[in-house]
């Protein structure tokens, strides 16, 4: 990745992602830690900050906002509206903003701004912490192709990071939101399962759990169909088909994409319930 010298990022929010964020645009060599930002109201957390990423941070927002030209959102959304109403006067042409804040709509974003301002929406996930994430994002309606390409090569350095229409972020949100929570439940019975057949439990565990990495980066790697993997896998008679075949018993498949729209229609509930009359 070819170093991005003269864009300024700031964050306002030094917490885990924001955190996350910044160590990894610095050890990709986007941007200098001179290059990077943050502000925060706890001193513990914008310490913690600056000892994880070299650059400077300040209590200040309105500070951040105006050495940056990436301003980047990233506190709970239960705080978006103050923080908004905060900078909106500081906000200029040059800026671009980029929320991460779960549920919180584009239109409430760009609401806070004069007319013209760029926004994107980004909705990340845990794995974003330790270099792994799954990120989708929206643009608003102001928003360029070249700031597109600038979030895509950001969020690209903790993991993935994907565009897709605003409201396909719910169905977002319901996969790889969610997602971690429900691959720490296969990890786990994955894992259980080996205890049950006498592996001991620390063994069973890494072993599961690097068995869905390595699953997963196949499939990431080889770009081949899940399941054209599988039948490779899988010879006539074997361990692996005896296996499979009690994982359609238990409709572990059906169950999964049950799991993936339960949440995607709970995030729209939750978005008309924070956002009425949308
Ligand atoms: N962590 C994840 O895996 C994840 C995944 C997807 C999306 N997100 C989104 O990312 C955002 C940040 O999440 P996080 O996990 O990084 O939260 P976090 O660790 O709690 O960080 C948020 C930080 O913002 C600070 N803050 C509060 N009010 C502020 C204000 N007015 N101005 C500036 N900073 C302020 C908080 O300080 P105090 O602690 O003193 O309040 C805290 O240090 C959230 O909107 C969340 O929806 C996170």
């Amino acid at each position: 990745m070819s170093a991005v010298e003269t864009v300024r990022v700031g964050f306002i929010g030094c917490g885990r992602m924001a955190t996350a964020i910044a160590q990894g645009l610095i050890r990709a060599g986007f941007v200098s830690e001179s290059h990077v930002t943050g502000s925060d109201p706890s001193a513990s957390m914008r310490d913690a900050f600056t000892n994880a990423t070299g650059s400077p941070v300040v209590a200040e927002n309105r500070v951040v906002v105006s050495g940056s030209d990436v301003i980047v959102l990233a506190v709970k959304p239960q705080h978006m509206a103050s923080v908004l109403n905060e900078i909106s006067g500081s906000v200029e042409a040059r800026h671009l903003i980029v929320s991460v804040a779960a549920g919180v709509p584009l239109a409430m974003i760009s609401a806070a701004f004069r007319a013209g301002t760029r926004v994107i929406r980004v909705m990340p996930n845990t794995p974003c912490l330790v270099g792994a994430g799954a990120t989708a994002f929206a643009r608003g309606p102001k928003a360029t192709e070249a700031d597109a390409t600038l979030v895509e090569r950001l969020f690209s350095t903790i993991g993935i990071a994907i565009e897709v229409p605003e409201p396909l972020l719910d169905a977002v949100t319901g996969l790889s939101g969610s997602g971690p929570a429900y691959v720490f439940q296969v990890i786990e019975a994955l894992s259980d399962g080996g205890v049950r057949c006498g592996l001991p439990r620390n063994i069973s565990t890494r072993l599961a759990a690097q068995t869905v990495l390595g699953a997963a980066k196949m499939v990431l790697d080889t770009g081949e169909h899940p399941g054209s993997l599988k039948d490779g896998v899988t010879s006539p008679g074997g361990t692996t088909i005896a296996g499979l075949h009690q994982l359609e018993r238990g409709a572990l498949r059906g169950t999964l994409m049950n799991a993936v729209e339960a949440a995607t229609t709970r995030s729209q509930e939750l978005g008309r319930a924070a956002n009425p009359g949308k």
